[in-house]
Formats: structure tokens, sequence, C-alpha cells
């Protein structure tokens, strides 16, 4: 079957050929490969170019532009630097009069940002201050040597050039071949200008060397995070050895841990973190990408001139460099980690809101056979009581990887498939790739190619490369009439054989080629108005899964939210959907490694995340099995995946006691669903993600910094799951000094501010609730997530020091956009302060009727008996409730309540 066969069209393998040694390992470029990286770091460091030419300063609502000048060849620039509304200073620099138009970024900035008023004054002929907001920020731009400081409140954050590494790769015409020296024109392409050769690959280059780059100093920080996608630590790097990180989109078959290479998405967002103060940079440029970090953390040395010791302050620095583009920067000032947040999320756009369904169990399996087998699987998981809501089919499901097709086959009544899976609210998700097979009878194919969809090669016919299906040509999504085009495909008339309840998997978006140079497309391949590949590689998955979401959308005539799953992503693709990481290892240590990974999304925008639950390659030993789904319930988008040559692992398969683990801990996690659809609605608004580092909760806390095998859920739940085998306990680092932890199953209480040992089972996933945090759930799990439209709430309610908690509440028909465009949606606050537990709605806008009540409320960290405890609806008189106290647990429970979701009541502790 065309199925088996291992990527780059090789033979079928067995197991244990799935990942031969060493394989890929050299498909893809090293770091001195990269003819542009080496040009760069070829230039000297500390002498800069360039100068401004001061009198051409010219201020107006856009800010400030001025012209700058290579010292050498006299080839003038702009450089537009503005500030933007909300704490951001945007800094651009392009050619002043390039002899072809570079290539500007679209369509990941959501809008035009709104800009400050800047307020100029010369210091002196060599020094230019720029402020707004009444002075509290400034620029300051210097002639020579050129550079450019961000200050807030008078304190430098960042000066920009500090290191001379600013570089501008003039456009050119080519080299006159006939009259230029051999000598020269050997030297032109060891440097890589017009051409480049990796292995039998040569990149033409129609342009010339157009790269860009610039360097940051970042004062007084040391710890940095941010620029997925790399399998690697939360906390990045020193590059000084080992080469820089990449970023690249690249479909990397079982990719190496701690590596620095890209994989397959690219957010250039690094985050700076200090005591004080957050900042970000925002590089915005979709070409290869680079980045250089130089780290020098706080220390003393000695002073020969004062005979005694002083300190060096903290400071890192970045080295930016693009193959292509222009340089678009922005500095995001903070000051704190949710301000950053918010301002990226200002500029790029927010998590889109998933379908409830969405964030629930996902059952995935390159393949599932046919009807009968995901009949089975479905039923599989009613019998064994674990719920679930979206089975997948991979590309099997189509008549020979012809997308938007049927293997009729295996699959004879897809809309039958369907019905049944949704009678019982359940969902099917299918795989679309962005390659189309070349087959004249195959219409899709045929369609695009008539009215001109394909991504062409450099003599202008449609570009050809081989993937799944063989030979293939590539959709050019970057053209926003073949998005339209695409995004029709997926309306009900269109896409024959689908429903409403079918939603969308995008993969092999980097794109990958498997006949292409590092398995993607060649960079000289051309795209809508006229780009090389080159420019917008890393935007390719972006818009892919653009249009898919668009496509969804349409088809409910823009009622129902769509749900995508994405491999290859950019800066912004949040607004389109899910990411997930890709092809991991049933191995720990990529257990281990996706707490970082999903970290790193999470900060940078990608919020609805997740990795192949058990490992999609190789087969994961039960223990690893277990493990990997108690964590993966315990992150954002939760899916299991497994490879076509791996063993069947559906959760009933490994026995009994593996069974009721798996489905205590996926029962847990449709337990916590209001809670998590409560963060996501909070991620919507204040771009705040789910899963947040624990520095992030914590940001005045240094032992929290590094840490990346814990996390927080929200700013209720520390979630420390076990990724190590045969442990016994794990080290669970409490934050906050003087707070309170409970665990969230035996109300244990851990003070803040300590490391403790704590014990582990099998079937323990450490969760602790942060003292004076209320956190809602569903008091059972249901079969999915449709069943718990009507199933009551329990609320948990953990008490801190001061005997205080509060906690809020999300609510929506979980499908729609009547939450947006009707208002329909609830949205509860609940606090507890001097022994009452108020509900009221805090967004009186909001109007969503829930049949839902709280039946039941634990109040954790009540330290004595109460008399009694009342409860009062509003208007009406208190009465006594029933309760249970356990003094051992200090837990107190009340249950048989009947108030309403969306009411206001009290509940009083006497
Ligand atoms: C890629 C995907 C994987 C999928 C496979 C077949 O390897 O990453 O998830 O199962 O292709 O479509």
């Amino acid at each position: 079957m065309e199925g088996l066969m291992s990527r780059g069209g090789e033979a079928p393998g067995t197991p244990d050929s799935v990942i031969p040694e060493n394989e890929g390992k050299e498909k893809f470029k090293k770091y001195n490969h990269i003819a542009f990286y080496r040009r760069q770091k070829e230039l000297q460091q500390g002498s800069s170019y360039y100068r401004p030419l001061m009198d051409t300063l010219e201020m107006s609502e856009r800010g400030a532009e001025l012209e700058l000048i290579h010292t050498e060849t006299e080839v003038r620039f702009l450089l537009c630097v503005c500030a933007i509304q909300g704490r951001v200073v945007r800094v651009k620099i392009n050619e002043l009069q390039p002899i072809r138009a570079r290539y500007e970024v679209p369509d990941v900035l959501i809008g035009e940002p709104v800009r400050e008023r800047l307020s100029a004054e010369k210091a002196d002929k060599d020094t230019l201050r720029l402020s707004w907001s009444n002075g509290q920020y400034q620029m300051r731009i210097t002639r020579s040597p050129f550079q450019l400081e961000v200050l807030c409140g008078g304190e430098v954050m960042v000066t920009l050039n500090s290191q001379g590494r600013l570089c501008f790769e003039t456009l050119r015409d080519p080299p006159d071949k006939g009259s230029s020296q051999k000598g020269e024109q050997d030297d032109e392409d060891s440097a890589g200008l017009w051409k480049e050769t990796f292995r039998q690959f040569i990149d033409i280059k129609a342009n010339g060397p157009s790269s860009v780059g610039l360097d940051f100093t970042l004062h007084g920080f040391s710890n940095v995070y941010g620029i997925p996608e790399h399998a690697d630590t939360l906390l990045l790097k020193d590059t000084s050895s080992g080469g820089p990180y990449r970023l690249y989109n690249l479909d990397v078959f079982a990719y190496d841990i701690h590596s620095k290479l890209g994989l397959y998405g690219s957010v250039p967002l690094l985050l700076a973190h200090k005591l004080e103060r957050t900042i970000g940079i925002f590089w915005l440029n979709a070409s290869e990408t680079l980045l250089d970090i130089s780290t020098v953390s706080e220390n003393l040395v000695a002073s020969p001139s004062l005979a005694k010791r002083r300190k060096l302050p903290s400071q890192t620095e970045l080295h930016w460099m693009s193959e292509s583009g222009i340089i678009d920067t922005f500095i995001l000032l903070g000051p704190s980690p949710s301000d950053i947040f918010t301002q990226y999320a200002g500029l790029t756009g927010w998590q889109a809101l998933p379908p409830l369904f969405s964030l629930g169990y996902n059952q995935c399996r390159w393949n599932y056979k046919d009807e009968a087998d995901v009949r089975a699987v479905d039923q599989g998981f009613d019998r064994h009581h674990i719920p679930y809501d979206v089975i997948w089919l991979d590309i099997e499901h189509t008549q020979g990887k012809r997308y938007f097709t049927w293997d009729r086959q295996l699959f004879p009544d897809p809309p039958g498939l369907q019905c049944y899976l949704q009678d019982k609210k359940r969902k099917l998700v299918v795989i679309s790739d962005p390659h189309i097979k070349i087959d004249p009878e195959y219409s899709l194919y045929a369609e695009a190619k008539n009215c001109g969809h394909f991504v062409k090669d450099r003599e202008g016919n449609p570009y050809e490369g081989s993937c799944w299906p063989g030979p293939c040509c590539y959709l050019d999504f970057s053209n926003p009439k073949t998005r339209d085009w695409y995004s029709s495909k997926f309306a009900l008339d269109n896409y024959e054989g689908s429903t409403d309840s079918l939603f969308v998997w995008n993969d092999m978006n980097e794109p990958s080629v498997f006949d292409g140079p590092e398995q993607t497309m060649p960079k000289d391949a051309v795209h809508y108005g006229g780009w090389e590949h080159r420019e917008l590689h890393n935007l390719y998955g972006f818009y892919q899964h653009w249009a898919t979401a668009e496509g969804l959308t349409w088809r409910s005539g823009g009622t129902e939210r769509p749900f995508v799953l994405t491999r290859s992503f950019f800066a912004g693709s949040q607004r389109f959907g899910a990411v997930w990481t890709g092809d991991n290892v049933a191995t720990w240590d990529y257990l281990k490694i996706s707490i970082p990974m999903l970290l790193t999304l999470s900060i940078t925008g990608i919020s609805f995340c997740g990795v192949d639950v058990g490992g999609f390659f190789h087969d994961p030993e039960p223990e690893l099995l277990v493990r990997w789904y108690q964590a993966g319930a315990l992150q954002p988008f939760f899916r299991g995946h497994s490879a076509m040559q791996t063993k069947r692992r559906e959760p009933w398969i490994f026995g009994e006691e593996v069974t009721t683990i798996i489905r205590a801990a996926i029962s847990q996690r449709y337990c916590l669903l209001p809670y998590w659809y409560t963060l996501f609605h909070q991620a919507q608004l204040s771009a705040k993600p789910p899963m947040r580092p624990l520095w992030v909760e914590f940001p005045k806390e240094p032992q929290t910094f590094a840490v990346e095998d814990q996390y927080m859920i929200g700013s209720a739940l520390l979630a420390c799951p076990v990724t190590d085998p045969g442990v016994k306990e794990v080290k669970v680092l409490f934050p906050g000094c003087g707070e309170y932890w409970y665990d969230v199953h035996s109300s244990q209480i851990f003070r803040g501010g300590r490391t403790v040992n704590v014990s582990v089972t099998l079937d323990s996933a450490p969760v602790f609730q942060r003292g004076g945090t209320v956190v809602p759930r569903k008091k059972e799990a249901g079969t999915c997530t449709a069943d718990q439209n009507s199933m009551p709430f329990s609320l948990t309610v953990a008490l801190d020091p001061k005997g205080s908690a509060v906690g809020d509440l999300y609510m929506d028909d979980g499908h729609s956009f009547n939450y947006t465009d009707k208002k329909e949606f609830a949205l509860q606050r609940f606090t507890f302060f001097n022994g009452k537990l108020l509900s009221s709605c805090s967004d009186n806008t909001g109007k969503f009727e829930s049949r839902c009540s709280v039946e039941c409320v634990q109040w954790m960290g009540v330290r004595e008996r109460p008399s009694a405890v009342t409860a009062q609806l509003s208007g009406d008189r208190a009465e006594n409730v029933p309760f249970t106290y356990e003094e051992k647990r200090s837990l107190l429970t009340v249950k048989g309540l009947k108030l309403g979701a969306v009411q206001n009541w009290q509940l009083e502790i006497k």
C-alpha cells in the first residue's frame, strides 16, 4: 500500500526501520551550510557601516522617518520608528529605493497598529530623542555609532545595533557573466550570493543576496524564552557554541531532542524576563531566520581600576538574521508577562475560542482502516466507559491520497458514518494536506491547474514535487483567490460525503516535499505576485490553516466555529485553530520534552497546542502510555495518535489496570472542562495562555524561571505530570512564598516557597490547587462534551491564608459564534470572603440560559467544623443545608444543592 512508503519514497518500513539510524540527519542543513549566515557572521562586529542622516528626519502621524546611509556603498535606507498604543515600539528598515520591491510580510498583523504621537528633540547633531506618553518612554538614536535605544522611565531596556551587526544586503542586478572575472564569480558562488548548493540541490537566487540582520542588547535580562518550534528547553540557551536557533519550517521525521534546528512551525517572538519586567522582541520576517543568543548573567568581576569587585549586570545579546525581506521588528515593553501577551495579541491576534468538543479527548491513528473499524473503536470507548469526542481519519481514508475524496471500498458511506457518530454527539476529523496528486482525472487537480492555483517553478510551470500520493503540485495559499477557492471546497455540496460534523486536520504543510531540499519546497519556486518561496516559506502552513478555517466557517454560513489542527504555523496561527508538535517518538524523553515545547508555543500566542499522546513512532510500554495520557489530559489539545507501523493502542488494549488509569485521566479532563473552557475564553480576551510556565504566574520568584517539568493551568492549578519511569515520588516546587497549595485529590495542604517530594503511584498525576482560587468542574465526565450540557457543576474553593478565594466560570453553547454575535454567553464570578461564597454575574452584557445547577461545593482549608452552612438565592431567605466536614483533611463538603450556575446566590459558612 502506498501509505506504507517511508519518507522519500523508500521501501515500506518494518517497525524497526521506521526511524533508520541517522535517517535525515544529513538531510537537513547545519548552520554552517547556510550562506547568508556565514556572510553575516563574517561581517566585522562593532563597526556599524550605517549612519543616520539626522537632517532627513521627518515627523508625522506615521512616527519618525529618517534616512540611513551605508558608509561604504552610500546606499540609502529608510528607518521608520513609531510607538504603538499599549507600549510597543516598531522599527522598520528598508532600502530607500530598492531596484525591486522587497517582501513585507502581509496578513500576519491583524490590522494597522494604532500609533501614539512621538515628540522629537535633537539633543545635539549626533543624538535624536523621541518620546511619547508624557516622556515616560523614549527612544534615543545616535549617529556614530548608529544605535537605537529604547528607554522606559529613563532606564535603557533595549539597544538596537549595539554590536554594530545591522546588515541589509541591497538588491542588485545579476552579475554580467560575460564581463566578470572568473575569480570574482567563484567568490560569489562560494558566498552563495546568486546560487547556493546543498547536497544535490541548487538554489538559484533570482534576486541575489538579500539578507537582513540586526542585533539587540537586552539590558538586565538573562532569561529568554520563545521562538518555537524546537524540541528544546523552555529557557533558551546561549548559542555561542553549537550554532544559532533556526526558524525554518521543516518536516523533521522523529526530530532530535535538544536541537536548535527548526521544526514544523515558527513564531519569531522572543520573551525576556527579569525580576522587574518582561519584554518581547517580535521579528516579523517569514523567510529562513536564525537567532544567535549570548547571555551574561549578573556576576562580580574584579575591576582593575578600583581594586575591588564590581557587579556586571546581566544582559542578553540577540542577533536576528533572515535570508530575505525587510527589517520589521516590534519591541514589546511589558512590563508584566500578561502585558506581553496582550501586546503581542494586539499585533497578531488572539487565540480563537475552540468549539468545546475539540477540548475533549481526540482519538487518532494512521489509520483507522474502514468504517467498521471506526465504529468498533467508537463502541470500545462506550464499552469501557471512557469519554471521547472525536475520531480522526488519516490519509488512507482518501482515494489514493486525493484529498476531499473517500476510498469507497473502505468508506462506502461517509455521511452514514458521520451521522452514526453525530447521533452520539461525536465528530469526525479528516486530513487534508496541501499537496495535490497530479492526475488529470482528479477534478481538484484539474481545476487547480486550470485556474492557476499551484505554486510555480522558476520556469513558470506548476512546481512538481513528491509527497504521499507520489508526484504532486502544491496549492499556492498565499494567493487570496486560491484561498477562497480552497475554502469553498469545504462547502457541504462541494465536499462529497461531508456533513457539518466533519472537521479538518492540515498536515505536511511546511510544506513537506519528499524529494525537495531539506524535504521542503525549493526556495526558488514562485508564488502569487511573483514572490519567491524563500520570502514566505514560514507562512505556507499559516495560509493553509487560514483557508481551511475560513472554509469551515463559510460552510455554516458563518455561524459555527471551525476546528482545524495544523502542523505548520507562524505568528498569528492562533487565530485559526490548534497546533500539534508533529512526529514524536514513544520514549520517555519525548514525553518529558513535550512540556517545554507546549509551554513555548503557549507563550508565543499558540495557546491551543498539544502533542501526539503515546508517541507517534514506536510502541509505548504500558507505563509510558499511562503517564502520557495523564500528562496529555492536562494539556490544551488532547489527542492520542500513532503511526501506521505501530501496534494498536486504544486505551483498553493493555488490561484492566491500564484501562482504569487512562479512563480516570480522561474522565478527570472531562470534569475539568468548564475550567479549561473558561481559560480559553480568557485567552481570547486577555491573550493569557491556559498552559503557563510557572514564571508567568510568579514573575518575582527566580526559582521558577527555568522550571519546565511543572506548569500552571490558568492561575489556579499547578500540574506536575510524571515523566520518568518507575518513580515513587516527584519533586514539586510549590511557588508563592507563604501561599497554600492543595492536592486536588487528597486536599493535603502544602506551603508555597518550598520543594517537596510528593509520593506517586501509577495512578497519580499530581495536580495542586492554589489557595485563593475557585475551580469549576462538572460532576461527571459523561460520554462526550455534549453530555455535559445538562450536567451539574461542582465548585472547589481553595482557601488562601486569609481564608478567601475567587474564580470564574464562562459558559456558552460551545459551538457557534452566538457568544459574540448575539452575546449569548454567561460569565459568573465566585467570591469567597468572610465565610460567604457569592455567585454573581460578572458581565451583564451576556445572556445565556444554562440548565445546569451547582450541586456540590467543597472548601479546602477550612480549619474548624462549621456550626451551619446556609444557602440563599437572591431575594430568598437563607436556609440551612446539610454538610460534611472532614477535620483531618480540613475539607467541608455541601452536596445536593440546586443553585443555578448562572444565578446569583450565596452560601455562608457559620
Ligand atoms: C505525518 C503526520 C502524522 C500523520 C502522517 C500520515 O507524519 O505528522 O501525524 O499520521 O503524516 O498522514
